[in-house]
């Protein structure tokens, strides 16, 4: 390549939340409407980028670890490639990455990456560039439209959080929270629609949080939202991802029960089970309100299947505030969940906590967390068997003639037999296994 041609191929790399994953996509369709071309796989590609997570450590060791591999290959291959680093390493470390990686001529933050295209001009002149603003801006705005999603589609309708609990990152890496305006989401929604998605996640770090106004001018939620959306023909299944128990409002409760579209799923995570721990934590809910939440959704929607995210060894965690971590667990029955060793974050208020629990009692602690899960994701996909569902198919299986898909309770499925993806199959459930289920095909609504 010479330095001042657009790169011909990219590639993006995701790590970390759906969020990302979303932002990843974005930026692959914003280089694509440039004419720079997808790399095909195992090729090394002109332009990489390296779309970061900063929820947990090493994430930035991984990043300047990913800048040496990609700078090796380049040396190899007689032509290194342009590296950009996005993400939320990019927000919280972006100038000390500058400095120390020479290699990297980009870095943008995740409410920046729509000025990618111009930071990609700068480099090819051999221009570095860091663009880390959280402008009021909408980025959304700045990108191309989606033309073509798989039947399984993301839409960021929130960003951001104030909710600052005392570990977390998010606040300062993502900014405040911001809603994307009704008719936008709507508008997406319909494109998303029509490129191919038969069903829309709702992401938000914060996404229960959402707020806008309807095309009378009315202040909406989003339970409103969701209703407005199951309205679109073509859309068959909708859920949301990351809510807070703070946010979790009557019309949300409701609309498990009355929307059919909304699928029979709640990830709400908990983060611990002692209220000393939810204090320290800043989590604004006690064991006994969350609890009390989930039987008001149950009521609500009785198949609802639960999820949530768990963090061992906060600082000052005792063995008695971990045991009832553990009862909560036992009392949830959760179908899946997310757990995690607490990792001190710079700039927030828990690593500079006196306290901090051994790597040892830590690790011993998730372990034990994560085998009560596991026993009840089993159980859960046990009790499945001889459910007769739908499932939404969005994959090949290994071998010829198998699909995998998603039931409404977000298990993964498969099955032998007719159909393709993006259809939604009937399917008896016969077999399950700790990660995914065996199912027969009943009958396949065509794509
Ligand atoms: N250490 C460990 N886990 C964390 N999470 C967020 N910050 C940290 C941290 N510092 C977890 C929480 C959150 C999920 C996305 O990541 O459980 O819900
Ligand atoms: Fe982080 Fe808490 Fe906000 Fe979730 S609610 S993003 S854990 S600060």
């Amino acid at each position: 390549m010479k330095s001042s041609d657009l790169p011909r191929t990219y590639r993006v790399k995701s790590f970390g939340c759906q969020m990302n994953v979303y932002d990843g996509e974005r930026m692959a369709e914003l280089l694509a409407s440039r004419g720079i071309a997808r790399a095909a796989d195992g090729e090394e590609a002109d332009l990489v980028v390296l779309n970061t997570c900063h929820i947990r450590e090493k994430a930035a060791e991984k990043v300047y670890s990913d800048i040496g591999r990609i700078t090796k290959a380049g040396r190899k291959a007689g032509r290194q490639p342009l590296i950009a680093v996005a993400g939320c390493v990019a927000q919280a470390e972006g100038e000390e990455i500058m400095a120390r990686a020479p290699a990297v001529s980009m870095v943008v933050g995740p409410q920046a990456y729509h000025r990618l295209p111009e930071l990609l001009d700068r480099a090819t002149k051999g221009q570095r560039a860091t663009e880390i603003d959280l402008p009021a801006l909408d980025k959304f705005a700045a990108l191309p439209e989606r033309r073509r999603v798989g039947p399984a589609a993301f839409l960021t309708v929130q960003e951001g959080c104030d909710k600052f609990c005392t570990y977390c990152v998010v606040p300062y890496t993502r900014g405040a929270e911001i809603s994307r305006p009704y008719h936008h989401l709507v508008n997406e929604a319909r494109r998303l629609i029509e490129a191919g998605a038969r069903e829309i996640t709702l992401l938000g770090q914060n996404v229960s949080a959402w707020a806008g106004e309807d095309e009378q001018g009315r202040a909406v939620g989003l339970a409103d939202l969701i209703r407005r959306l199951a309205r679109e023909d073509g859309l068959e299944r909708i859920r949301y991802t990351t809510s807070h128990p703070a946010d979790m409002d009557d019309n949300l409760i409701a609309a498990h029960g009355e929307v059919a579209k909304l699928m029979p799923f709640l990830h709400l995570p908990v983060q611990a089970g002692s209220n000393r721990v939810l204090k320290a934590m800043n989590r604004s809910h006690t064991a006994e309100s969350y609890l009390r939440l989930l039987e008001r959704f149950r009521a609500a929607r009785p198949d609802l299947a639960l999820s949530g995210d768990f963090i061992v060894g906060f600082p000052g965690e005792t063995e008695a505030e971990f045991a009832q971590t553990l009862a909560l667990v036992d009392e949830v029955g959760y179908a899946q969940a997310f757990s995690f060793k607490y990792s001190p974050r710079p700039g927030t208020p828990a690593a500079t906590m006196p306290e901090q629990v051994s790597r040892e009692v830590a690790d011993d602690r998730l372990a034990r967390l994560q085998a009560a899960l596991n026993r009840d994701q089993m159980a859960f996909n046990k009790a499945s068997v001889g459910r007769v569902c739908e499932v939404l198919v969005d994959r090949k299986g290994k071998l010829p003639g198998q699909w995998l898909g998603k039931s409404p309770w977000l298990q993964s499925v498969w099955f032998e037999g007719e159909a393709q993806i993006g259809d939604i199959a009937r399917v008896a459930l016969v077999e399950a296994g700790a990660n995914s289920l065996a199912g027969r095909l009943q009958a396949s609504v065509a794509a």
